[in-house]
């Protein structure tokens, strides 16, 4: 598990300007933001550079998505090394909407894994099952293991893994933590196969799915669970802000 609770603000394809942007990490750097919570905010590609210059030491930032290829003739593509070159250590894959909108397959998102790791960025891989009937186990085995194929144990230490079961985003109904706390243990079973127990209980594992003001502490007070990955309500200043404090409640 990790020392610190970690927070991650999953923009997506918002705001629509960079002044939205700025002003909201203006706000959320107006707070005295708690020491012991990893905070980090994932916008679009083209405000990286503009919260870079902005986000001071308190908010890291994380990228969206990133191209398996590292250079070359890739029409709108985005490499790791220009975020790891723009001061941004964190990229998400595997995200539902990019499995499921987009159409990337498991074999898409082991290659862009391989490729942050190589480059040295920090991965927040998104696995989750579709329907609340799936088989869950089942589901993030495959995800998981497919995921991380070729991944060597000296690497592993730049990986955080987030639940984020796919009927549980952007849908207001969140899953219970009691059931999320039994993911992540799932999760820590499958990492504690793949490399060993102690990686299992050092990785960090976070909850994402309609994660509200009203319900972010009972998912972060989680012994098991490290933080969470809040889509909807990062983009509302006070609600992300009172989520930052219910994690710093836990401190
Ligand atoms: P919501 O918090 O809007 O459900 O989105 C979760 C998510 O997809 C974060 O990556």
């Amino acid at each position: 598990m990790s020392a610190k609770k970690i927070i991650i603000a999953n923009w997506k394809m918002n705001p629509q300007t960079a002044d939205e942007a700025l002003r909201f990490v203006q706000g959320v750097l107006a707070q005295r933001l708690p020491k012991n919570i990893e905070l980090i905010i994932a916008p679009p590609f083209v405000y990286l550079e503009l919260l870079k210059k902005n986000c001071g030491k308190e908010i890291k930032l994380a990228a969206q998505n990133i191209s398996w290829a590292e250079r070359g003739a890739y029409t709108g593509e985005i490499s790791g090394l220009m975020l790891k070159n723009l001061g941004c250590n964190h990229v998400i894959i595997g995200h539902s909407e990019r499995r499921y909108i987009m159409g990337e397959t498991e074999e898409i998102i082991n290659l862009k894994l391989k490729t942050a790791l190589r480059i040295g960025l920090t991965v927040i891989l998104a696995v989750g099952e579709k329907e609340q009937n799936d088989d869950i186990s089942k589901v993030l085995s495959r995800q998981i293991e497919s995921a991380l194929e070729g991944v060597g144990v000296s690497e592993i230490n730049r990986l955080i893994i987030a639940y984020e079961p796919v009927w549980a985003i952007g849908t207001g109904l969140a899953d219970t933590s009691d059931h999320a706390l039994s993911a992540a243990l799932l999760i820590r079973k499958i990492i504690s196969r793949l490399y060993g127990p102690e990686w299992a209980s050092d990785m960090p594992v976070l909850y994402g799915g309609s994660v509200s003001e009203e319900n972010a502490a009972d998912f972060i007070a989680q012994n098991g669970i490290d933080g969470a990955l809040v889509g909807g309500a990062s983009l509302e200043l006070q609600s992300f802000i009172k989520i930052i404090k219910a994690a710093e409640k836990n401190e």
